[in-house]
């Protein structure tokens, strides 16, 4: 994989700079407040290295799945304001994607300057699953600019025209976030130092169907929590009252049972949990034993029990992977669960991997300091793909 130091003297160049700026927002009224800058932060170096080497730096992003669609509130507007704070410089905003606008705006470039374009997502062909529009789509984004640098790890897993398609009509290289991001992951696949533990958490096991296939061949220990822990413990023949629930997955967590005994992987699933009549401050709620909650209650947390019981799993790790918050630790009486693991994590002597999305606004909204965690990553679908083994439409690409 090329990398910024191949593209040679980038003095007075158009840089395309594909980064993932997809962060948490929250709407009051008018005002929008950026709930986690974790993705702003981790894509300035690379953005930074480029404006101090003199290039004209244009930064493209997507924001949420506006589908197409001109959606305000999803507007690349605020992460515009925050880069430009983070970068101590001004950040010209694009209200197209390849528009006038766009065009207007890096024809103003100066060296060493940065622009953002507005959500690629408002355009369909973005995301569009014909080759065709997508490259449309990629040539007008690919004449904005001389080369091309991918650096939004959380979006390599996309077939998308800013991901994929772009790469093929530049010069391109990897960025220092993605070729950093790839590097960790490597380290959990290739020998990992062992006992190796992953924790899965987050609301639904069909999104982690191929990730469990595969860990039950390289992993010593899973820890399952969150929404998606309510399927095993179902699979396991307990009534799990209104916790989420999939039920059409259910004989295939039993086939993953059944596996990891056979393959001498041990699978941890919470032995009590919160559990509330709705998922809301104002409701009832109170620990209960996993295997009896109540009908008309559901899970939102681990129990104390279960914190306990996943800090010792945890704290004889080597190597850690955690994927996925196992409670709504947004709601502070529901946060001790993926408090207690982020904090096993930090005791860990060894290399421990907090993958992406929701684990890792987590870690930051629960307080932690994010130096305590071997890796942070940036890619929460993105790192669950690799650790498949599947192939990473960006990253292939960009192997050339
Ligand atoms: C993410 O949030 O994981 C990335 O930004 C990718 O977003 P997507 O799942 O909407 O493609």
């Amino acid at each position: 994989m090329k990398t910024i130091d191949d593209l040679g003297d980038l003095r007075g160049k158009r840089v395309l700079v594909r980064s993932d700026l997809n962060v948490p927002l929250s709407h009051e009224g008018d005002l929008v407040t950026i709930t986690d800058d974790g993705r702003i932060r981790a894509s300035v170096p690379t953005i930074r290295r480029l404006a101090d080497a003199g290039a004209r730096v244009v930064v493209c992003a997507h924001l949420g799945r506006p589908k197409g669609v001109v959606n305000p509130k999803l507007s690349l507007a605020p992460a515009a304001a925050r880069l430009g704070e983070l970068l101590g410089a001004p950040v010209a905003f694009a209200t197209d994607t390849v528009g006038e606008s766009a065009r207007a705006v890096v024809a103003g470039l100066a060296d060493g300057q940065v622009a953002l374009l507005e959500n690629l997502r408002f355009n369909a062909a973005e995301t569009s699953k014909d080759d065709a529009v997508r490259g449309a789509f990629a040539d007008e984004l690919a004449a904005l600019a001389d080369v091309f640098v991918s650096d939004g790890f959380g979006v390599v897993h996309r077939k998308q025209a800013s991901v994929y398609d772009v790469a093929q009509r530049l010069p391109h290289a990897a960025g220092g976030l993605v070729l950093a991001e790839v590097e960790v992951l490597k380290r959990l696949t290739v020998e990992p130092a062992r006992p190796y533990v992953v924790v899965l958490g987050g609301s639904k096991v069909s999104d982690k169907l191929g990730v469990i296939a595969n860990l039950l061949t390289k992993a010593d220990r899973l820890l399952i929590g969150g929404g998606m822990g309510y399927t095993f413990l179902a699979a396991k023949g307990h009534e799990v009252g209104t916790s989420l629930l999939e039920a059409d997955q259910i004989d295939t967590v039993r086939g993953y049972l059944a596996e990891a005994e056979a393959k001498g992987v041990e699978v941890v699933l919470p032995v009590d949990t919160m559990a509330t009549t709705a998922v809301s401050l104002d409701a009832e709620y109170g620990v209960v034993p996993s295997d009896a909650i109540p009908a008309d209650r559901g899970g939102v947390d681990i129990g104390p029990k279960s914190a306990e019981l996943f800090t010792t799993k945890l704290l004889d790790a080597r190597t850690v992977f955690w994927n996925g918050p196992v409670g709504v630790f947004e709601l502070e009486p529901f946060s001790s669960g993926t408090r207690a693991v982020a904090d096993a994590l930090t005791k860990v002597d060894g290399l421990t991997v907090v993958g992406g999305g929701d684990s890792a606004a987590a870690v930051r909204t629960l307080g932690f300091d994010e130096k305590a965690f071997g890796h942070i990553s940036t890619g929460g679908g993105a790192s669950l793909e690799y650790l498949e083994g599947k192939t990473l439409p960006g990253l292939a690409v960009l192997e050339d």
